[in-house]
């Protein structure tokens, strides 16, 4: 469920109107409904505690990948939403947005030395290792630095999932992770240095995954594996589970209920005594985030095919470009008459800036402002200024409230970034 409704005849994001928005802010720009950030970080916490004994002290630690916009994380943040971090730009990001260092993960699978320095000297919860090589640089800077972090090891369980190929990070040919056999050597190699706490095993093994069954498995086997290990005397206090459980991106798609996973959870995990962390990104911030628009205008060809031309492009939402992805187009103020089939295009100068294809919606003209839904995740974060466009601003409504907390940077400020080289000056 999400808060953006018709009121009065014109969609509002709780109690604001996006037609006043748009005119406050231009467009195109990202709106957030924190009443909705809350309401799915409150859904899935409370379909974990509905199983105390195996779920009930489990961290959520939100993807900053999905969504990084401070403010999002500062409202996740004060219900005690933890964060999954893949750079130190994102735990920059999540201690200012007040998240306590000891509810911050560090994954990612090209983490620098600096990286790692700077993940200890603020003291993340936990390091999420993926290959040898990373163990054994982070062994030495550990070393260097007096430094113990508790360490997780990242396996790839060869099961891919997920709601498109790019996406897809258990597969065996996937750069995520090491193979189950390695795994066990690796966190013994962990456990064996004095610099090192190894205390989890992790799974991340794709994203927008609808159907329970390859996560289930997934999971059966890093239960396994946590059982084996400590058969062989080493500790295992924690298990990481990931994202990736994937949202209705319409009315009428299915997919697993938050409640429906964390019974899947308990199921495998009763028993164990692990702490299980959770990193999901898009179940929280999809469908809590539009991305606001206006038609410049209708472009219709002889042969009756119309082009819908709109203010947004590939650079402020890449997601149907890059993987096909599919977001819905509402009208906010929809006109009275039939259906009208569009082809849905952005004015960046390549066909992959085409949203949608044979759209039927109400009617449009030039002015009107529709929205892109389920936009909240991997919308802003993956926004450019190609074609010099100006970076997309965002805004976050809490009830009847508003605020810019990204500005739309003038063209002025766009071009200041830059230095022409002396030589051309
Ligand atoms: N944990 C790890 C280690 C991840 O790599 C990811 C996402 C997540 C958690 C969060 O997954 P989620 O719960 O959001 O599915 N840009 C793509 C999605 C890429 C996801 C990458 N990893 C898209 O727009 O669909």
């Amino acid at each position: 469920m999400d808060h953006f409704e018709l009121r009065d005849g014109a969609l509002h994001a709780e109690g604001v109107d996006l037609t006043i928005l748009a005119t406050e802010v231009g467009t195109p720009v990202y709106v957030y409904s924190s009443a909705t950030l809350t309401r799915h970080y409150r859904v899935l916490r409370e379909a974990l505690d509905a199983h105390p004994s195996v779920l009930g002290d489990s961290l959520i630690a939100f993807a900053v990948k999905s969504n990084s916009n401070l403010s999002v994380l500062a409202t996740l943040a004060r219900l005690g939403c933890g964060a999954d971090t893949v750079s130190e730009g994102e735990i920059r990001r999540a201690l200012k947005a007040g998240i306590p260092g000891d509810r911050i993960i560090f994954s990612g699978v090209g983490k620098t030395d600096a990286e790692l320095a700077f993940a200890l000297e603020v003291g993340v919860r936990q390091i999420n290792v993926e290959s040898v090589p990373e163990l054994d640089r982070l062994i030495a800077i550990a070393e260097a630095k007096g430094a113990k972090p508790d360490v997780a090891i990242r396996v790839n369980p060869k099961i891919g999932a997920g709601g498109h190929a790019k996406i897809t990070t258990g597969g065996e040919g996937d750069k995520f992770g090491v193979p189950a056999d390695e795994a066990m050597a690796l966190y013994a190699r962990a456990a064996a240095s004095p610099h090192l706490n190894p205390v989890a095993l992790a799974c991340h093994i794709g994203s927008q995954i609808t159907d329970l069954a390859p996560l289930e498995a997934a999971f059966s086997l890093l239960r396994k594996l946590t059982e084996t290990l400590r058969q062989q005397g080493l500790p295992v206090t924690r298990i990481d589970l990931g994202g990736g459980l994937g949202v209705p991106y319409t009315g009428g798609a299915t997919t697993a209920s938050p409640a429906d996973y964390a019974a899947m959870v308990a199921r495998v995990l009763d028993g164990l005594d692990v702490e299980a962390a959770f990193e999901p990104g898009r179940l929280l911030a999809a469908n809590a985030g539009v991305l606001l628009t206006r038609v410049i205008q209708v472009t219709e060809r002889a042969d009756g095919r119309k082009f819908l031309v709109l203010d947004a492009a590939m650079n402020d939402l890449m997601r149907p470009a890059m993987y096909d992805a599919f977001h819905e187009v509402k009208p906010v103020v929809p006109r009275e008459g039939a259906e009208v089939v569009y082809d849905i295009v952005g004015p960046v100068c390549e066909t992959g800036d085409t949203f949608a294809r044979g759209r039927s919606l109400a009617p449009l003209q030039a002015g009107d402002l529709v929205v892109f839904t389920g936009a909240g995740a991997y919308g802003a974060v993956m926004s450019s200024e190609y074609n010099s466009r100006p970076l997309v601003p965002e805004v976050l409504v809490d009830g009847d409230r508003w605020a810019v907390v990204r500005a739309r940077p003038s063209y002025e400020e766009m071009l200041a970034r830059e230095t022409t080289a002396e030589w051309l000056a």
